[in-house]
């Protein structure tokens, strides 16, 4: 916990310098209609709620996730009162967004990314909670995880919060780093992870030969040679808004359904934000190039 807290500190020290020479863009994002639906969106909710390989209906769960430590299954998160979470309360849903902890108080896997939502504002996870409480409720009971021991005991996630997991929400995030990090959850593939699955904060955003779901996913840190140091603004912008890279290829897999379910529905100064905020984070050397995007760097420069 010690080593998060110090390595947080020292990306919100960088991240200082950042906001002084672009002034903050809070404030100047378009308004979104809906507000909850706005974050609803950049969270990505409905992609890991929804089961679309099997035409699963919206936000009815059941969508499989294959890992290391076993299978997981999304639950049914509609206004059903029964097999969905139409019985809650506010406060139940943001003890488990906040918190990782269900009405009953056992402890969610780290599956569900709880440990970025923990850092959504009041305000945006109230507009959130607005949004889901009027989605179309669907009658469809929750799959049981497929796990491995030992992480098939959920007890043993009180112990991995009190190593890993910061609470709370963000107070003094410039926008950039608040839609990146508490809203789109890019953390959650890029930055790699110990043994025991928590951030290695060290290597922030830099990228691994193998996440918990064996995805290589590449490291996204300015560092010229093993990152996208030489990516122009435009170069982001074209990937998050339509999902091409530098050499022309589109992502597909999951930085596309990041893609579509987040990036490219953020307004244009909340991407731009988060383009900004990936530009000031300390460069990191760590080479795990899939060959997609060895490709796109020896075409394009
Ligand atoms: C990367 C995939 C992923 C994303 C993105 C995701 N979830 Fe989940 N969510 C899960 C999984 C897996 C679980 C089950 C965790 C467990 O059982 O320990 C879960 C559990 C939940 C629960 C607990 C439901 C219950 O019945 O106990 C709620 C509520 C929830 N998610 C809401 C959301 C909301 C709202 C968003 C968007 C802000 C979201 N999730 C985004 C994968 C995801
Ligand atoms: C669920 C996992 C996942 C999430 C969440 C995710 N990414 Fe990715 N990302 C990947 C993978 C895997 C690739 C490689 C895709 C490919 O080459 O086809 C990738 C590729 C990229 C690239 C291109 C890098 C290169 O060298 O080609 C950038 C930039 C990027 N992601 C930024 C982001 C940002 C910003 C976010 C948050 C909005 C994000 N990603 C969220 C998994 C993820």
């Amino acid at each position: 916990m010690g080593c998060d807290v110090r390595l947080r500190t020292a990306l919100a020290t960088g991240l200082a310098g950042a906001v002084l020479a672009f002034a903050p863009a809070q404030g100047s994002a378009q308004s979104p209609a809906d507000p909850g639906e706005y974050v609803f969106n950049l969270a990505g909710c409905v992609g890991c709620h929804t089961d679309k390989k099997n035409n699963g209906k919206r936000l009815a769960g059941g969508r499989a996730f294959k890992t290391d430590y076993g299978t997981f299954f999304s639950p049914n998160i509609t206004p059903d009162p029964d097999t969905g979470i139409g019985d809650w309360s506010y406060e139940d849903f943001s003890k488990a967004m906040r918190e990782g902890l269900s009405p009953e108080g056992h402890s969610y896997f780290p599956a569900f990314p709880y440990t970025s939502y923990t850092h959504i504002t009041d305000a945006d996870l109230m507009a959130m909670w607005d949004y889901l409480k009027v989605q179309a409720p669907v009658v469809q009971a929750n799959r049981d995880h497929d796990l491995q021991a030992p992480f098939g005991w959920r007890w043993l996630m009180v112990f991995w919060n009190m190593l890993y997991f910061e609470r709370g929400p963000a107070t003094d995030w410039d926008r950039g780093r608040y839609v990146t990090e508490a809203l789109a959850h890019c953390h959650e593939c890029h930055t790699p992870r110990n043994a025991l699955g928590g951030y290695d904060l060290d290597k922030a955003y830099a990228g691994t030969k193998r996440n918990p779901e064996g995805i290589t996913v590449p490291n996204i840190t300015p560092d010229r040679e093993t990152g996208v140091g030489k990516w122009k603004t435009g170069d982001f912008e074209l990937l998050f808004t339509i999902g091409m890279l530098p050499d022309g290829d589109f992502v597909g897999g999951v930085m596309g359904e990041s893609v579509s379910h987040s990036t490219s529905k953020m307004t244009p100064s909340d991407r731009a934000a988060m383009i900004r905020y990936l530009q000031s984070l300390e460069p990191v050397e760590n080479d795990v190039k899939t060959k997609k995007t060895q490709d796109s760097e020896d075409n394009a420069w």
